[in-house]
């Protein structure tokens, strides 16, 4: 099964390809978008090596899993991801769970995309790929990826502290890790 494209009420989530390059340095090369990620903006030659190859990825195809860039009509909005990347050595398409993850330009922060987007994936992810656990991490202190998190129904089962090459400020408050089971998942929308 490809990734499919996805819609909801106000975003395209498409395939991500390597002509979606030159929408990734826009997002990051914004500090704020990359602060709680790397500490800083990413320089284009490491945006290069971090997203060319993920450009191009097909092996998570195999299950219907792997990276999507989010429109509103032309207007570049973000990704969202479902699944662990080629590069990643863990990575096994067979598995039935898996992480999320989003990044939404800053101009349209605070304006539910994140959530929508997510909510899409999820869908996704239990209804089609049939997945059974889906979990997302970000550090203590991301305020707003915790709230996505809350949004969409996850919740907090653990908060690790890890050790970093590079500092990241916050980065001592840990990482928490967030999850949400097909079984709630499914509570939540028969109500
Ligand atoms: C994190 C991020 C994706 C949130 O995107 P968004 O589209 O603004 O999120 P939403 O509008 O869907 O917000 C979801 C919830 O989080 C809350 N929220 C969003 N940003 C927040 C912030 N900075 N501080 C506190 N709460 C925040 C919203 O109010 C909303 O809560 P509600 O459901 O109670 O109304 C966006 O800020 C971003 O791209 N940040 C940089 C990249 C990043 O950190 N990615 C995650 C790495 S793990």
């Amino acid at each position: 099964m490809a990734r499919p494209v996805l819609r909801t009420k106000r975003i395209e989530l498409r395939p991500m390809r390597p002509k979606h390059l030159p929408l990734l340095h826009e997002l990051d090369s914004d500090p704020a978008v990359m602060r709680h990620l790397l500490g800083r903006a990413r320089t284009p030659q490491e945006i290069d090596d971090f997203w060319g190859p993920r450009c191009a990825e097909t092996r998570a195809d195999t299950a219907g899993l792997g990276w999507w860039v989010g429109f509103e009509g032309d207007e570049f909005l973000g990704w969202w991801d479902l699944g662990r990347s080629d590069s990643d050595p863990d990575s096994d398409p067979r598995v039935d769970e898996t992480e999320i993850g989003w990044r939404v330009v800053r101009r349209r922060w605070r304006q539910g995309l994140a959530s929508e987007g997510a909510r899409a994936l999820l869908a996704h992810g239990f209804d089609t790929v049939g997945l059974r656990r889906i979990w997302a991490e970000t550090l203590a202190v991301n305020a707003g990826s915790r709230g996505v998190m809350r949004a969409i129904g996850m919740r907090h089962v653990r908060t690790e502290h890890r050790q970093r090459h590079e500092p990241l400020p916050g980065a001592e408050e840990g990482d928490v890790i967030y999850e949400i089971t097909r079984a709630q998942w499914r509570s939540r929308h028969t109500g």
